[in-house]
């Protein structure tokens, strides 16, 4: 076959096979240069190794492949390819090229060759076996994966990021939708404002309309020479000082709602709850209440509205007084807790073991004049007021509570609430 010959010559490659050479047409000019620009030009890099391992022909890719230029490759041992695993950094998966490779036909993945600049290459070596001149000859192509390898790696990189930052926004969902949440409540609670605001303002003309005409009928009884007047006198009494008690608490829902500072403080917390547990000592006394303190002994005093704070311990206490004495039990207990929090907050926790709350109560509890109370008894103002109170001063407050277990306020404040501002 003349036209295999000339090739044989020209590139050191020893075999063509005749299907391929037929293919090509010998009609056209010289087919052993389309052979050769074949060889050469071909993407893969493809060199040929004999039987004792030596190099046999290069193409360009394999020179580039390798870094080594075609005169330091032909002649060579094939170990010239060879890495150490002692000096160079085979990845894990892959072996290094060896003689064994070109023992048989196949394909070889993750195949590790040195460049002639000291770095490894991976590669996906093709070996073809065939004899040429009676002699044993490798065909080998080597393609290089090291940039697939690469790529694959970087996704599943990608493929991380993209799980985490999908995580990532399900939390700030999850915060967001907790957000619209607390505004809601905080909705609430300036409508609640402009209503109490409202109310004061209301009923205010009409009660001093009325301690007015109480004090005119004092004026003009006659003194009391008998006892009926007395009476009237002290009903009248009775009229005025109600009349006061109610202007007090409207007062009270005038202060809650205006925006003032002025009335702020640096505030001893366990001061404030004291305050408060010592107004309700007598009622804790006729009902079998106990109290348990364990208070920190590094609490940092907070700046706040003192009567506000104290305020708030009333509604608290309160409310744990009904629920202990809804209870039927005639006795229970007040446990309160403080404790400066990792983030510089104070935390109160007061807990009682009175009835507790179903779901659907603890969902509602904050509400503005939710009440499971029975008439008279529960304005349902208690816990609203108090969360109002505390978003003001950048806090929360949150109740952990079940049906018969009890019920658990955790109150939390920053130090300076004029900080986060
Ligand atoms: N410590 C508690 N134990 C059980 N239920 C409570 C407790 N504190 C509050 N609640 C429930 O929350 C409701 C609202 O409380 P609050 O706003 O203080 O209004 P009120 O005390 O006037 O009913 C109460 O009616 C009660 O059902
Ligand atoms: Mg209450």
């Amino acid at each position: 076959m003349p036209t295999a010959k000339k090739l044989t010559k020209k590139s050191h490659l020893k075999v063509v096979s005749p299907a391929l050479a037929a293919s090509i047409g010998t009609a056209r000019a010289r087919p052993s240069d389309r052979y050769q620009v074949l060889f050469e030009q071909a993407s893969d890099a493809i060199l040929t190794v004999n039987a004792d391992g030596m190099i046999d022909a290069v193409n360009q890719a394999a020179e580039d492949l390798t870094g080594f230029v075609r005169e330091e490759l032909l002649k060579q041992s094939i170990e010239i390819l060879i890495p150490d695993p002692a000096a160079h950094r085979i990845p894990d998966r892959a072996r290094p090229i060896s003689l064994d490779c070109f023992q048989v036909s196949g394909t070889f993945e993750d195949i590790a060759i040195l460049r002639k600049d000291g770095y490894v290459r991976l590669v996906e070596l093709s070996v073809r076996l065939v004899e040429a001149s009676g002699k044993g000859l490798a065909i080998v192509l080597l393609r290089d994966v090291s940039e697939k390898k690469r790529m694959e790696r970087e996704l599943i990189t990608k493929h991380a990021e993209l799980r985490n930052a999908y995580f990532q926004l399900e939390k700030k969902n999850a915060e967001l939708q907790s957000m619209q949440e607390t505004l809601v409540q905080a909705g609430k609670m300036a409508a609640l404002g402009e209503l109490a605001a409202g109310i004061a303002h209301e009923l205010n003309q009409p009660l001093q309309g009325i301690r007015g005409y109480a004090q005119e009928l004092q004026a003009i009884l006659p003194p009391s020479k008998n006892t009926g007047n007395a009476e009237v006198q002290s009903f009248l009494g009775e009229i005025t000082s109600n009349v006061d008690k109610m202007a007090s608490i409207i007062d009270y829902l005038r202060t809650f709602v205006r925006k003032s500072t002025e009335d702020f403080e640096w505030v001893d917390v366990h001061g404030a709850i004291d305050e408060a547990l010592k107004m309700l000592a007598r009622q804790f006394q006729v009902r079998g209440i106990k109290v348990e303190r364990h208070y920190s002994g590094h609490l940092p005093k907070i700046y706040a509205n003192p009567l506000q704070l104290e305020q708030v311990f009333i509604n608290l206490a309160t409310n744990a007084r009904d629920a202990i004495e809804a209870s039927g039990r005639g006795w229970g207990k007040i446990t309160i807790g403080t404790k400066v929090l990792p983030n510089g907050f104070v935390e109160v926790d007061f807990h009682d073991d009175g009835v507790g709350m179903n779901e659907k109560t603890k969902a509602k509890a904050f509400n503005p004049f939710f009440t499971t109370k029975e008439v008279g008894k529960g304005m349902g103002l208690g816990l609203s007021l108090s969360y109002g109170m505390i978003s003001k001063l950048h806090g929360s407050i949150v109740v952990e509570s079940e049906v018969g277990k009890g019920a658990t306020f955790l109150v939390r404040l920053p130090k300076d609430f004029r900080e986060l501002a």
